[in-house]
Order: structure tokens, then C-alpha cells, then sequence
């Protein structure tokens, strides 16, 4: 399609342009002048049918991020059509109230297909969060933030940095909210409103904070709302993360203005090589971990609403450790660079091979260790060596370092509790400039690996046997090979 988000040149993107067939039309909502798929809306235990059309030229599937469904309607890239076929979905909403996504998941392929448009969120409500009285209709906001290049002609632009960009993952240098470039949002004075924020960026991580130093309210993440408020100075938003953010406007006047920004950070990677530098590619403008405004918040009118925010949200029960299968052993994933590529313990992706560690019980409760310790795993250090033009001087323990990133990990078909944290080995300046901004609580589907961390989460299969994926959401790194299978059986 061909949208007019510039004065000028009309700028062509791929969408999702959908139609209601059967069912409540504010169940679907197309956001106006955006490339960004609707916003559809669904209950647990409601029954929904997607039929998905193939137009593009070239091959796709869509899934269902933090979606508990089976097998065959998960979006796996095995499952890909090509252009004029359709592939029907047909699942009962099972999951939690929560803020949900959709996007395609072609292996190879999914960070051009998501940054040339292709990706929506997908709203599950529940009898508990409907029992909270949170804001509803234009006092539920979606807020989804992604960053573009855009060229002279008012084109989109991916991947002009070359092999480095596609290694270490995109950087736009401009942020679109909500699919659209201008960053403002109109809202009203008087009113409380519920801020559903989806980092929909390829690669991205941001740093949100208020710009007058209010704290953010969060009550939501991911696959759940939260049992209590959380109040932060700032998240830490990886790509494919949604938080929910209360935002009080009863005390501001018309005229006032808010603005969303991103904070300074250090994402830990190669040292200073990133920034601007010779790694630099499309990011130079807008390096990662800078600090940037997001969009603003104009109180264009006032009125009032009625809606509080609860004093206690939903409790979410989380898993207990000691009805975990593997407590004392838990299953490790290291995620790290070898040869060039990024692995998931040394194995890149295979459309159906799936490793014996790979192969989990249905009905069971797990452990997984995720660490991404750099080159423990590799034999002697190559071009990426220690001190070399892309080292980087971490204790990573004698085995020759290489690049380390950050890596958000996503596991499909869970949504799963973090245990904790090992932050022992992180440069701790890193840690420092994040630690602030990290929600541990709740149902979450992804969780951000930052250069020497480990994470320990806990999690539970149940209903649905098959083959599942689980990879990194920077999704350059995704394409390169860091997803692997996970077979429940
Ligand atoms: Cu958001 Cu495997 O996906
Ligand atoms: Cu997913
Ligand atoms: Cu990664």
C-alpha cells in the first residue's frame, strides 16, 4: 500500500488490511493513516478465526506473539505460504488479559517484513481485569514505537549499513509512534488513561522515562497485568516488550505538554566502538543508548473520567520453584556469537532439526538458564578476538571474547515468571545504567540478556504438543540463525 505519512512523496509499505467478516466490530480497529496492522480485540475463551492472505511477494506466515495456542496456528516458519495462498487459524483465546501482538515470522525474512510494515497488537481482556474498572475506548491507548530510515524520496530504507547492520541488528534514525512519523499524541486534561506501550522496533531497546522526572506507573507487562503498581524513574523496553503504563492526567491543565524520551544507557556492547564509529552503519544519527525524545503528549482539550487506578491489580501465582522437574538442574541456553553467526549454544536455526536439549515434556514445570557469556564456548578468539578491532575486554574467561550484544530472548507458546538474576559477571556500569528499569514480576514472553548476564525463568507446558520456536527478538539476529526449535512431546 501506499500511505501518505509525508507531505509530498507517498510512502509505500507492506500492511495488514484486514476486514471483519463475523463478529463485534470494535473488535477491530484500523489506527488512520498507518502502515500498522488493526488492533484487534479479544476475550479469553472467546473462539477466533484468522484468515490470513498471502499479497506479498514473497513468503510469510504470521504469528501470534505470547499467544498459548497449538502447534499448527503459531506462526512457525515451517508453515510459511507463498504469495496468493491463505493459511486459516482457528484458536480459543486462553491466554491472560494482556497486551499481545501479531507479526510474520518467515525465517530470514521476519525484520523485512516487520519493519516494512507488517506488525499489530492484539489486546486480551479477562473477567479479572474487566472486574478493575482500568480506562476503556479512547482512554485505552496503544503505543507502538519503532524506529525508521527514511529516505530523500520519503521511502523506507532497511539494512543500508550492509553486513554490519544485518549482523548487529537495525537502527532507524527516526522514531514513528504508532506508525505514523510525527510524535504527538492529543490527549485530554482531567483524565486518567491506561498507556499500552509495544516496543514494535527491530532491534531497538529503549530507556522511557517522563521528561519532567515523574516516575512511570507501570501495572502491566507482557502476558499480565500486575499485582501491584510498580512505580519506576524508567523502564528498560527491549524489542517485542509491552508494558502497561497508568498515566495520570487529573491534575494537569489544558495547553500542558508531556513528553515520552528515551534515556542515555550503556548497552554493553564492544565499548565505544558502536556509537557513531565505524560499526556505526544507519545508527549513527540515533546510536543506541542515547537520549532522545519519543513522542509528545498535547492536553489539547480537557473533561474528566472516572477511572482510578486500584490499589491492588491481579495476582499473577507464580510458578513455584520446587514443582520445577529440573530444580536443581536447570536447562542452559547460551547465546553467543561463533564463526561469524549468532548461536543458541552454538547451533543456528534448522527449520525442523531440534536438539535432544531441546525436547521438553508436556504436563511438566522447567528452569531455563539463559546467559549470554560471550565466547566460553568457543575455541581461541579468531577475528573477534580479545583486543581486536571488535573485542571487548570482559572477564569472559580465557577463551578469546568476542561480541557480545544485548539479546532479548522470546520462548513462543509460554509466558513464563523470572527467578532471577546473575548480574556477577556484567560490566557494572552497564548494569547500573538499566537495573532501575527492570520488571521482574509478572508473566512476561520475552526477557532482555544483557552482555554477561544469566537469567534463570521458570515456566510450565501444558495443553499443546509440537514443535515451538524460541530465539532472540533483535530481529536481525533472529534472521541470521539465533532461533532454534523446542519440541513439547
Ligand atoms: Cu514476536 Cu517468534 O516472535
Ligand atoms: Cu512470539
Ligand atoms: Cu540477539
Amino acid at each position: 500500500i501506499e500511505i501518505g505519512l509525508f507531505e509530498g512523496e507517498k510512502t509505500q509499505c507492506w500492511a495488514f488490511g484486514s476486514e471483519l467478516i463475523k463478529g463485534n466490530p470494535d473488535s477491530l480497529r484500523q489506527i488512520p493513516n498507518s502502515y500498522l496492522g488493526p488492533i484487534i480485540k479479544v476475550r479469553k475463551g472467546q473462539k477466533i478465526r484468522v484468515r490470513f492472505k498471502n499479497e506479498l511477494p514473497q513468503k510469510s506466515i504470521v504469528h501470534w506473539h505470547g499467544m498459548h495456542v497449538p502447534e499448527e496456528y503459531d506462526g512457525h516458519p515451517k508453515n510459511i505460504i507463498s504469495e496468493g495462498q491463505t493459511y486459516v487459524y482457528e484458536y480459543e483465546v486462553m491466554n491472560r488479559a494482556g497486551t499481545y501482538w501479531f507479526h510474520p515470522h518467515p525465517h530470514g525474512k521476519t525484520g523485512e517484513q516487520v519493519y516494512n510494515g507488517l506488525a499489530g497488537m492484539l489486546l486480551v481482556s479477562d473477567g479479572e481485569e474487566e472486574n478493575l474498572g482500568l480506562p476503556k475506548d479512547e482512554f485505552d491507548l496503544p503505543v507502538v514505537i519503532q524506529d525508521r530510515s527514511i529516505d530523500t524520496d520519503n521511502q523506507l530504507v532497511y539494512l543500508d549499513g550492509g553486513r554490519m547492520d544485518s549482523m548487529m541488528g537495525f537502527l532507524g534514525d527516526r522514531i514513528f509512534v504508532n506508525g505514523r512519523p510525527e510524535q504527538e499524541l492529543s490527549l485530554k486534561a482531567g483524565c486518567n488513561y491506561r498507556l499500552r506501550i509495544l516496543n514494535g522496533s527491530n532491534s531497538r531497546i529503549y530507556k522511557l522515562a517522563w521528561h519532567n522526572g515523574e516516575p512511570l506507573k507501570v501495572i502491566g507487562i507482557d502476558g499480565s497485568i500486575l499485582e501491584r503498581t510498580k512505580t519506576m524513574p524508567y523502564v528498560i523496553l527491549a524489542p517485542a516488550k509491552r508494558i502497561d503504563i497508568w498515566l495520570d492526567l487529573k491534575n494537569k491543565k489544558q495547553g500542558e505538554e508531556l513528553e515520552l524520551k528515551s534515556l542515555e544507557f550503556e548497552s554493553g556492547m564492544m565499548g565505544g566502538m558502536m556509537n557513531g564509529g565505524m560499526m556505526g552503519g544507519s545508527n549513527s544519527h540515533l546510536p543506541l543508548g542515547s537520549e532522545y525524545s519519543l513522542f509528545k503528549i498535547k492536553l489539547n482539550k480537557s473533561g474528566s473520567n472516572e477511572y482510578l487506578l486500584p490499589e491492588k491489580l491481579i495476582p499473577y501465582n507464580k510458578l513455584d520453584p520446587t514443582t520445577a522437574i529440573n530444580q536443581n538442574n536447570p536447562r542452559e541456553f547460551n547465546f553467543f556469537m561463533q564463526g561469524m553467526q549468532w548461536t543458541i549454544n552454538g547451533r543456528t536455526w534448522e527449520t525442523t532439526d531440534v536438539a535432544e536439549e531441546e525436547i521438553v515434556k508436556i504436563n511438566t514445570t522447567e528452569i531455563w538458564q539463559l546467559s549470554n557469556r560471550g565466547g566460553k564456548m568457543m575455541g581461541g578468539g579468531g577475528m573477534m578476538g580479545n583486543g581486536g578491532m571488535m573485542g571487548r575486554g570482559n572477564k569472559g574467561g580465557g577463551m578469546g571474547n568476542m561480541m557480545q550484544m544485548p539479546h532479548p530472548i522470546h520462548i513462543h507458546q509460554v509466558q513464563f515468571n523470572i527467578l532471577e538474576r546473575d548480574t556477577s559477571e556484567m560490566d557494572i556500569n552497564v548494569w547500573n545504567s538499566i537495573r532501575e528499569g527492570i520488571i521482574d514480576e509478572g508473566w512476561q514472553d520475552t526477557v532482555l540478556l544483557m552482555p554477561g548476564m544469566k537469567i534463570k525463568i521458570i515456566m510450565r507446558f501444558s495443553d499443546f504438543k509440537g514443535l515451538f520456536v524460541y530465539h532472540c527478538h533483535n530481529l536481525e539476529h533472529e534472521d541470521m540463525g539465533m532461533m532454534r526449535n523446542y519440541k513439547i512431546e
